[in-house]
């Protein structure tokens, strides 16, 4: 397998710790490795497939380019960059519908969860494009011809699409032109909802439900103090939630302070949970300060920004070009 990897993100908001732990640390580990030719991507085109209000957008699109690079990613060692200023991404998308079949599509998982969400709101429209969502996805991968995409648990079943969309263009066009990506996960590749650890953390559970990657102290005190620990759980088990704390621990580098918490917990009478929410927001402090303070660092030159925004699509087309180019031949377009 090549050593190619591609991921991307949706701009719908924060930044929160469950995309972090459970993909863009993972990102910024694979950058810093020097061992992969990494490209990321803010997936702007994937958020229209939901309502949404257009400044809004086009700001949170801007505003998780700044966040990502405050993150760690570095322009000059991966190439990060806007989906819809490369434009070969919608174009591949095209020609992926054409090869996947409507049946793989309605098995999708995420397109009944997010359809269900729309309902009974005033807003609700479901759109082809939610529907077509992993299509536009298996192009995002496939365009860059990745082997890896490093991605939380929740985005596995889009990965198998993209394979068997791999799959079947090489088996109908008669080339092993595409790789079949694999995922390439974190030790939290699903990291559960702060208030609610019987699903995944996410910003459709509402703020409580996870901390944001830039968040002050005072809030995110507050939140790790009123996380669920235990979902009723036998006496015998450390609860759902619980759990999910000690995964944070040992996300933040602190194993050996989880693993204490741990022996405890196995050996104890009775399981006091209050310590260990202050190691946890003590790890989670540290980690949102430093963010917050690079991330003011970078936000303040917008002209380099945008700079950046723009070579970055550059450096995404060269490649992007050249596999449109490849499959428009293979496919029986005319050349352009
Ligand atoms: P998105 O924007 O919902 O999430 C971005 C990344 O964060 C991960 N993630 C989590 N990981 C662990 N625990 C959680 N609670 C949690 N919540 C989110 C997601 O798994 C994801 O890796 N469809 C994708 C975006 C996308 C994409 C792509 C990804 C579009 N094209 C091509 C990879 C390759 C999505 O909606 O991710």
């Amino acid at each position: 397998m090549n050593k190619i990897v591609f991921s991307g993100i949706q701009p719908t908001g924060e930044l929160h710790i469950g995309n972090y732990f459970g993909a863009v640390a993972n990102w910024v580990r694979i950058q810093n490795s020097g061992e992969y030719d990494a490209t990321y991507c803010v997936v702007d085109m994937h958020a229209m497939t939901m309502p949404y209000d257009p400044p809004t957008l086009r700001k949170n699109t801007e505003g998780l380019f700044i966040d990502l690079l405050a993150a760690g990613l570095d322009p000059a060692k991966s190439t990060v960059f806007i989906q819809s200023l490369v434009p070969e991404h919608a174009e591949l998308q095209w020609i992926f519908s054409c090869i996947c079949s409507f049946g793989d599509l309605t098995r999708q998982v995420t397109f009944k969860e997010k359809s269900e969400q729309l309902e009974g709101r005033q807003d609700a429209f479901v759109s082809a494009g939610l529907f077509n969502y992993p299509v536009l996805q298996a192009a995002d991968i496939l365009l860059y011809r990745a082997g890896f995409v490093p991605v939380g648990k929740d985005q596995e079943q889009h990965l198998e699409l993209s394979r068997t969309i791999a799959n079947r263009f090489n088996r109908t066009f008669g080339h092993e032109y595409f790789p079949e990506p694999a995922v390439l996960a974190t030790e939290t590749p699903k990291l559960l909802s702060l208030n609610d650890p019987t699903r995944k953390m996410s910003k459709s559970l509402g703020p409580k439900s996870y901390v944001a990657l830039f968040e002050d102290e005072k809030n995110v005190r507050s939140k790790i103090r009123s996380a669920i620990t235990d979902t009723g759980e036998p006496a015998s088990e450390i609860g759902a939630g619980a759990l999910n704390l000690l995964g944070l621990l040992r996300a933040t580098g602190r194993a050996d302070v989880a693993a204490a918490f741990e022996t405890e917990y196995a050996t104890g009478e009775q399981r006091r949970y209050a310590p260990l929410k202050d190691a946890v927001a003590d790890a989670m402090v540290d980690l949102t300060a430093g963010f917050r303070a690079r991330r003011a660092e970078i936000a303040g030159d917008k002209d380099a920004i945008r700079r950046l925004m723009y070579e970055g699509a550059e450096k995404a087309r060269v490649v992007a070009s050249q596999t449109i180019k490849d499959v428009r031949r293979l496919v029986g377009l005319p050349r352009r």
